[in-house]
């Protein structure tokens, strides 16, 4: 008995460790497989897809490759590898849950635009502080001393933009967008000789950037290089100004608080870390909320019934998308879904997949903005982004949108001219040639019929 115990033991201990032994060996063999890269087409050599991108309507740019490939396929955009990713759950895995393996990137000749302090080039604890700054002065308190400064930038936007006249939206939006980026962070405390300087060398800065970045005199880019440097000199000239008259310290506003910044060991932003900041700021607030603004005018024209402000720009947000995607780039190999996204790839949260996407807004490509009466599922809707480097200038953003529309509509008629659904990059996309509009009071086009806008025969 004794003999056949001991022999049923030892059985059963061979087959564990055997069981044991293969499972070790299964696993360290599937650990071996190499992981696949995503699908989808690399492209022409160098250029990848970048000529498709910026030439076909970006929603059919995107969706053919998501309908081809599925929610995760590759490319190549100006000579990086790429990995896209169209799903919600793969925007939160790279901008949330595992925003340590991602870092913020951007082309070498963007960087040195903008200035390579601007929070939006760092991780860790200087983006921390700096965002923290900018945080502080666009939050709901600050905000609400803005409101006179915008409204008067809305009103004179609207009265320039002269009765009959045929003007581009787009253009009279990124001045509107340029003003109350001013206002925000110079607190409306920047008298008309500086502002008309950082005005000037503001746009020819935004003119070069992006152009070929070759420093040849006479180019878009090395006007652009020698605005930088002219709008870096004139920040420095108000820091000085102030710090001279001594007044930062009772008026709150973004530069005031970068001036007043201490470390816990005393030490200060010095003067490139504030005028990269603030040209940054400038520069995320100004495009964007002008593309925005230029959608939403077209929406509200093709629509003129609809009324809910705050519904019709979270609508245009979603159907415009004007930022289709952000770029991140691995800092080590990550492993998504079963693909390899190799470390040194550039990875792309697609946000207009996603905001086009039927199982997370029915009918997509209908403009409705009633669907936002029922907030969106989480992840589904990011037109300001997600995680430590999501947008905090977004209620800055609605707010200006909603005092705009707000004097548009009530104040002024208006018509479309010529619109025929093409789109154009800016660098964002708007409608083709910035949506041309012609403009009148109220009073004066009572006559001529009660809605705030209407079609142009041509349109
Ligand atoms: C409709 C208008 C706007 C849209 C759609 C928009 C969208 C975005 C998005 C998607 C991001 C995140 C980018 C990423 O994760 O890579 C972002 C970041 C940022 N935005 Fe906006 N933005 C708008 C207006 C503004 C305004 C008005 C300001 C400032 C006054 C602003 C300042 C910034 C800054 C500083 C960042 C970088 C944040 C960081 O890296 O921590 N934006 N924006």
């Amino acid at each position: 008995m004794a003999s056949v115990e001991s022999i049923s033991c030892s059985s059963t201990f061979i087959f564990v460790f055997l069981a044991v032994f293969s499972f070790i060996l299964m696993k360290k063999c599937a650990k071996k497989k190499p992981l696949r890269l995503p699908p989808g087409s690399m492209g022409w050599p160098y250029a990848g897809e970048t000529f498709q991108l910026y030439s076909q309507d970006p929603n059919f740019f995107f969706s053919s490759r998501q309908k081809r490939y599925g929610e995760i396929f590759k490319t190549r955009l100006l000579g990086c590898r790429c990995v896209m990713l169209a799903s919600p759950e793969a925007a939160r895995f790279v901008l949330v849950s595992q925003a340590g393996m991602f870092k913020p990137t951007y082309p070498p000749s963007k960087e040195k635009m903008i200035g390579p302090w601007a929070l939006f080039f760092h991780e860790g604890d200087y983006h921390a502080r700096l965002r923290k700054l900018v945080q502080a002065s666009l939050a709901p308190e600050a905000l609400r001393r803005l409101v006179p400064g915008i409204e008067a930038a809305a009103a004179s936007a609207l009265s320039s933009w002269q009765e009959g006249r045929v003007v581009s939206t787009f253009h009279a939006m990124k001045k509107l967008s340029f003003d109350v980026g001013i206002l925000a962070i110079f607190g409306g405390r920047l008298d008309e000789r500086r502002k008309k300087e950082l005005r000037k060398n503001y746009f020819m800065v935004d003119r070069g950037y992006n152009s070929f970045p070759m420093n040849l005199p006479g180019t878009h880019y090395s006007k652009a290089v020698k605005g930088r440097k002219r709008l870096g000199e004139i920040l420095s000239d108000i820091v000085s100004e102030r710090r001279e008259n001594g007044d930062a310290v009772e008026n709150k506003d973004l530069l005031s608080s970068f001036e007043e910044w201490r470390s816990d060991e005393g030490e200060k932003l010095t003067d490139n870390q504030i005028s990269d900041n603030i040209i940054g700021v400038l520069f995320a607030a100004q495009d964007t909320t002008a593309s925005a603004l230029t959608w939403i005018i077209k929406y509200l024209h093709d629509h003129p019934k609809l009324l809910e402000a705050v519904k019709v720009i979270l609508e245009s947000l979603r159907m415009a998308s004007i930022i289709s995607f952000t770029f991140r780039e691995a800092v080590a190999d990550v492993e998504y879904k079963g693909y390899l996204i190799p470390k040194g790839w550039k990875v792309m949260p697609l946000f207009r997949n996603i905001h086009h996407n039927p199982n997370f807004f029915s009918k997509p490509h209908e403009f409705d903005p009633s669907r936002f009466e029922v907030s969106p599922k989480p992840n589904t809707f990011l037109p300001f982004g997600n995680g430590v480097h999501s947008c905090p200038g977004n209620e800055l953003a609605k707010l200006e949108m909603l005092i705009f529309i707000h004097h548009l509509v009530t104040k002024y008629k208006f018509e479309v001219v010529g619109s025929n659904g093409e789109v154009e990059y800016s660098p964002f996309p708007v409608p083709k040639h910035g949506l041309p509009v012609r403009l009148w009071a109220a009073e004066q086009a009572a006559g001529s019929g009660g809605a705030a806008c209407r079609k142009h025969p041509t349109a």
